[in-house]
């Protein structure tokens, strides 16, 4: 939470500008990231892992805007994708694909296609048929797809049900066991090179001992592999590791990375990683406006101008997240209320049972907002999508205008 903080005046401020002025400027709700937030949280990954080879695949989904992933590309980070439109994103902003890992479990013939035409890094195949797929339309093509199994080592994450990942009851990977007889399989398939191993087990994750059971399994299967001639030259641990966003103790970007080396060391092998949350969250923040107080018979409500639509975690995972003033008045007295938007269902709340020094026309500043933030929005009650905003010390500038009423119809025919 060390990005947005306030100055000696009680404003909240992005980099050299306060988050009001902002707000004023570009209306409201309103995604601002930090330029240094996110050169900083990529380069302690980067440093951390010294010269050791890797490479720090940016897990495109938790914030997919052209400029945070030109961003992250001009800092020389590869690309974890999980569709054809990640890929797309990925070359338009000058993303170099020979840095793209490709994970998902449901990538269709066109997906595979545009993959291989654009010449990824490794296709994370997540099931027999897909390698099948991923084989015949290779061979088909005449190219040679890389590919890596992405192992779903059934490791408790210990994290929301809906983002943990590597369990056996979890759509994702394939099984130790199976894995084993798909990279002997993969071997004798047309079209293919085994390029290395690749397991994510969810996300969020505030301790490491989930990360090094999984690795430990992983390179027990490396060994196996190796005796069967199998060699590879990645293993890709995926991302997961977790941010603050109320009192969760995560271990440090470089206290994972360190981890993950010491396990990892005598392999001699490219470590690939996929973060996403933690390189973004806490490098962006999402600002409302406070539209109207209003009492209910059990809770006071404050009534703001984002929903759910913009910001779905709270309603979606039942997230926590940070909602404090833009500016702190300590003349208006603090009551408690449950912050709530728009969008007419009743699980649309940024953030219940919250003190709050509030009237109608302040501005409210959610932190953490940075990742599965804006790219998870959609146009729900036909609310336009908000404008986003990158900060670099005092400079300030539109990344992704407001939408207007034409961008909710577009595509559409009368
Ligand atoms: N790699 C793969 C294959 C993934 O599925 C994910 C996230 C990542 C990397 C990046 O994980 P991260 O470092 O961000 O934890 N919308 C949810 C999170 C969903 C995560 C899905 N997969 C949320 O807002 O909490």
């Amino acid at each position: 939470m060390e990005t947005f903080e306030r100055n000696e005046k009680g404003s909240m401020m992005a980099e050299g500008v306060s988050v009001s002025s902002l707000a004023l400027q570009y209306g409201t709700p309103l995604y601002i990231y930090s330029e240094k937030a996110l050169r900083d949280h990529f380069s302690e990954f980067d440093k951390s892992a010294g010269d050791f080879p890797h490479l720090i695949c940016y897990a495109v989904k938790a914030n997919s805007n052209l400029s945070v992933l030109r961003l992250m590309a001009s800092l020389g980070a590869g690309f974890d994708i999980v569709s054809g439109g990640e890929l797309a994103r990925v070359l338009k902003a000058g993303g170099d694909t020979a840095k793209v890992v490709y994970s998902g479990v449901a990538k269709t013939e066109k997906e595979i296609t545009f993959a291989l035409d654009a010449g990824i890094l490794s296709f994370n195949v997540e099931s027999e048929a897909e390698m099948e797929r991923i084989s015949s339309i290779a061979a088909a093509a005449g190219k040679t797809a890389r590919v890596s199994v992405r192992v779903n080592p059934d490791v408790d994450a210990g994290t929301h049900p809906y983002i943990s990942t590597g369990l056996k009851s979890n759509k994702f990977g394939v099984p130790v066991e199976r894995a084993f007889s798909l990279y002997k399989r993969a071997r004798d398939l047309p079209g293919l090179e085994i390029a290395g191993i690749d397991c994510h087990i969810g996300s969020q994750l505030t301790s490491l001992a989930p990360f090094e059971d999984a690795i430990d399994r992983l390179i027990r299967l490396i060994d196996r592999l190796r005796e069967e001639g199998i060699n590879l030259k990645h293993i890709d641990v995926g991302g997961g590791l977790g941010v603050v966003y109320n009192n969760e103790v995560p271990p440090s970007r470089k206290a994972y990375m360190e981890t993950i080396l010491k396990k990892i060391q005598g392999l001699g092998l490219l470590l690939i990683c996929e973060p996403g949350r933690s390189l973004v969250a806490n490098a962006g923040i999402l600002v409302s406006r406070c539209e109207y107080l209003k009492e209910g018979e059990l809770t006071d409500f404050c009534i703001v101008d984002t929903a759910m639509n913009d910001m779905i975690r709270p309603s979606l995972y039942q997230a926590w997240m940070k909602i404090e003033e833009a500016e702190a008045d300590e003349s208006i007295p603090e009551k408690v209320f449950n912050v709530v938007g728009p969008v007419c269902e009743t699980g649309d709340f940024l953030g219940k049972e919250r003190s709050l020094r509030v009237k109608p026309g302040d501005f409210l500043v959610m932190q953490g907002a940075g990742a599965y933030g804006f790219s998870m929005s959609s146009n729900y009650n036909s609310r336009t999508r908000p404008c986003e905003v990158m900060v670099s010390g005092t400079e300030h500038r539109v990344i992704r205008r407001r939408e207007s009423p034409e961008d909710l119809w577009r595509g559409e025919e009368l």
